[in-house]
């Protein structure tokens, strides 16, 4: 049965979108497109949007179906926001990075070596403060269900990059961040916003110098075949808002949003516990296909550190200095 609240107009792009990409779903069931900008087989978010689309259209048959396009094929960063406004799209799974213009708070998730590692992360993101951010965009039609964790982000470059310095005059492409841009900019570099399903293209033609990224999505994008080294930075951290729109979600009837919530939070946790063993096999695989890894010293990292001090104090107002103090804590 399809519910009367998703506009007519989304259902029918989702039916003959579907049947398009190989439907499983049949006619009649409500359809939820699950769009992301991520591919390979062995990328967190890949296995995660998965796991869910498995687990609903095994466990919800005939109540929900959910089907899955991966690396831009439906949207990219730059429409699919819009996409789940005008329900074109029921779920997504960006970047925190990639929500400036609906919220600053996220901005805590960006700052430079805000996080020592996921686990740190993955305890903010389970503190109150944490799960309040998912609401934070409630007001705009956003709800977040979840947050998917990524990994931890390395510089690579058509140098090695062993201090800040060495960035000097190089462009980076970033995701569409201010604290990203803040970021480079307190390198020395310049920063340079391009969608992510652009930035192999940018390397590859030189216009770009460099870009910063997951172990997994520098393997699966295959970046590194197309600069000099990856840094070990672990500079920043990379997880996504796992998310749908109140139009969809308050459609369903109260039996099926429970059960869709339930498998969403399980799935959320499982794929949290497997993204370590993914982002260091992603990171073997790097090497074995020919990339080459650079491993800062202790003193070397100190210096990367202290070059992105300043960025803190730049955003402190926009994020709020408490959430600050408490993501630090975590
Ligand atoms: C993603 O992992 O979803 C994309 C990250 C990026 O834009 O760099």
């Amino acid at each position: 049965m399809i519910k009367k609240n998703i506009r007519p107009t989304a259902i029918a792009l989702a039916l003959s979108v579907s049947s398009a990409f190989a439907s499983e779903c049949d006619p009649g069931e409500v359809v939820a497109k699950l769009s992301h900008v991520t591919g390979g087989t062995t990328h967190p978010k890949v296995v995660a949007a998965n796991a869910l689309a498995d687990r609903v259209n095994k466990e919800m048959n005939g109540k929900l179906c959910i089907e899955v396009f991966p690396s831009s094929t439906l949207f990219g960063d730059s429409k699919e926001l819009e996409a789940l406004l005008l329900g074109d799209v029921q779920i997504l799974a960006p970047s925190l990075s990639k929500f400036g213009s609906y919220t600053r708070k996220y901005g805590v998730f960006d700052l430079p070596f805000m996080f020592k590692d996921m686990d740190a992360a993955i305890r903010f993101t389970n503190s109150d403060a944490g799960k309040d951010l998912l609401n934070a965009m409630n007001n705009v039609g956003f709800v977040g269900l979840g947050y998917w964790m990524s990994g931890m982000k390395y510089f690579s470059a058509n140098k090695a990059l062993a201090l800040p310095t060495d960035a000097k005059g190089l462009k980076f492409r970033v995701q569409s961040s201010d604290v990203a841009k803040a970021m480079i900019a307190a390198m020395g570099g310049s920063p340079q916003p391009m969608a992510f399903k652009e930035v192999y293209g940018a390397l590859q033609t030189g216009v770009v110098d460099g870009q910063e990224n997951t172990w997994s999505n520098i393997y699966t994008k295959k970046f590194f075949e197309v600069q000099d080294s990856v840094t070990e930075t672990s500079h920043q951290l990379l997880a996504y808002l796992f998310m749908t729109s109140s139009e969809f979600l308050d459609g369903l009837t109260p039996e099926v949003r429970a059960q869709f919530l339930k498998i969403a939070n399980e799935v959320t946790q499982t794929a949290n516990q497997n993204v370590k063993a993914k982002e260091l096999s992603n990171r073997a695989n790097i090497l074995k296909s020919g990339g080459k890894i650079n491993v800062l010293t202790a003193e070397q990292r100190a210096k990367w550190v202290e070059a992105m001090k300043p960025v803190w104090k730049k955003f402190e107002n926009d994020i709020g200095a408490e959430l600050i103090k408490t993501a630090a804590g975590a």
